[in-house]
């Protein structure tokens, strides 16, 4: 059986994921027994030149092609912000479509407001994506890590940051050039600015943090520093310290009270997150009967942040097969305080 399925939005997600649908289909099909099609593309500008696999007679300006198409029974969105997509998603959810999404921003302002539609509607709303690109962390953090109570949660969680601090370090090249050539590999955000100013870090650490210390976290929980004033001599300083400078993430549940901070930061080169470099993330997790875990991989751009969102089309579709979709959804109903950190000690 095929299930039709509209992609809102068609830009470096959203070509991954046209582009891996079609190459998957098969594969798709044999594991969750429906075929996934994208039957219809949603974009803003209809002449812009696509490259790849994008079919231009699916491609329309109107999302109601999509919303009001009785024939899809999933949505895609890579549109990214909050309005309109917010209005798509609440919409498709209450015409009983499942939702995939990438938007982090929209999950960690209007996370419960969507997860509450999804259940109320018996949907399903997935969105890996929006944390960490290729890296599993949204489903072990709910599912086999539910059996530990955790309590640290540290790591590089921008990848755009991540790339420019590399290449401040590794070949002296300035802080505008590394983050032109973010923007041009597809890494930045449509407007910078939340990658540099630390922001798209501090959304992504509020959705881990929700699932992770299950809390209704909000954004202004978190205390945020981005890396705008680290200078070349602040890098050169550092490299002679024996230190590197990172976008770091950490958050702490002790005994119930959180402790939510991103800011740049001096990791020795010996650790671990030293070496994670370019565009690459890494999380670690600790969990009171888990241990210790690092997660590690590719936090952005377009295949691998595709491949985190067809994982969540193929989970979305198994869900329906067996018929128990808008069961996965999680939404804490206790908000722990958020205290600032005594002292931040990030390894
Ligand atoms: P892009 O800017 O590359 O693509 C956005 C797409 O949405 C474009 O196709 C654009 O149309 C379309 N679009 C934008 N606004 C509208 C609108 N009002 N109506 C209709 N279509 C619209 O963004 P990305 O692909 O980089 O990011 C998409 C989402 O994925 C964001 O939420 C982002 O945070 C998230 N994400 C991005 C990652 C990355 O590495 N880039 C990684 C993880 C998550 P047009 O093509 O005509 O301009
Ligand atoms: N702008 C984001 C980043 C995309 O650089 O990490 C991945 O979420």
């Amino acid at each position: 059986m095929t299930v039709f399925i509209g992609l809102l939005g068609c830009g470096t997600v959203g070509s991954g994921v046209v582009e891996l649908v079609e190459r998957r289909a098969d594969k798709i099909a044999e594991i969750t027994g429906l075929r996934p099609v994208i039957s219809k593309i949603l974009v803003r500008d209809i002449d812009k030149p696509r490259e790849g696999l994008v079919d231009s007679s699916k491609l329309t300006t109107n999302a109601h092609d999509i919303l009001d198409d009785k024939e899809i029974d999933l949505v895609i969105e890579t549109i990214g912000g909050i309005e309109p997509a917010r209005e798509y998603i609440l919409s498709a959810l209450r015409s009983g479509k499942h939702v995939v999404t990438a938007n982090k921003d929209l999950i960690a302002l209007h996370g419960v407001e969507i997860l509450e539609t999804a259940e109320r509607h018996q949907v399903d709303v997935l969105y890996e994506a929006a944390v960490g690109g290729a890296i599993p962390l949204i489903r072990p953090l709910k599912d086999s890590l539910a059996s530990s109570d955790i309590t640290d949660l540290k790591g590089i969680i921008n990848g755009t940051t991540n790339y420019i601090l590399s290449k401040m370090t590794q070949s002296s090249i300035s802080f505008e050039t590394a983050l032109a050539e973010a923007q041009r590999l597809g890494y930045a955000e449509s407007d910078p600015t939340s990658d540099v100013e630390g922001l798209d870090a501090a959304r992504k650490l509020t959705i881990l943090a929700s699932i992770a210390f299950t809390s209704t976290v909000q954004l202004s929980d978190v205390r945020v520093q981005g890396i705008r004033k680290i200078t070349a001599s602040d890098v050169r300083f550092a490299d002679q310290l024996g230190y590197v400078i990172k976008l770091l993430a950490v958050g702490t549940d002790r005994e119930g009270r959180l402790s939510l901070e991103v800011r740049p930061s001096l990791v020795p080169k010996t650790h671990p997150l030293a070496h994670v470099s370019e565009s690459y993330n890494a999380l670690y997790i600790r969990g009171d009967a888990s241990g210790d875990l690092m997660f590690f991989g590719q936090g952005a751009g377009s295949l691998p942040t595709a491949s985190a969102v067809v994982g969540d089309v193929i989970e979305a579709l198994r869900n329906l097969q067996l018929g128990v979709s808008g069961h996965s959804q999680h939404v804490y109903a206790n908000h722990k305080p958020a205290v600032p950190s005594r002292d931040f000690l990030p390894y």
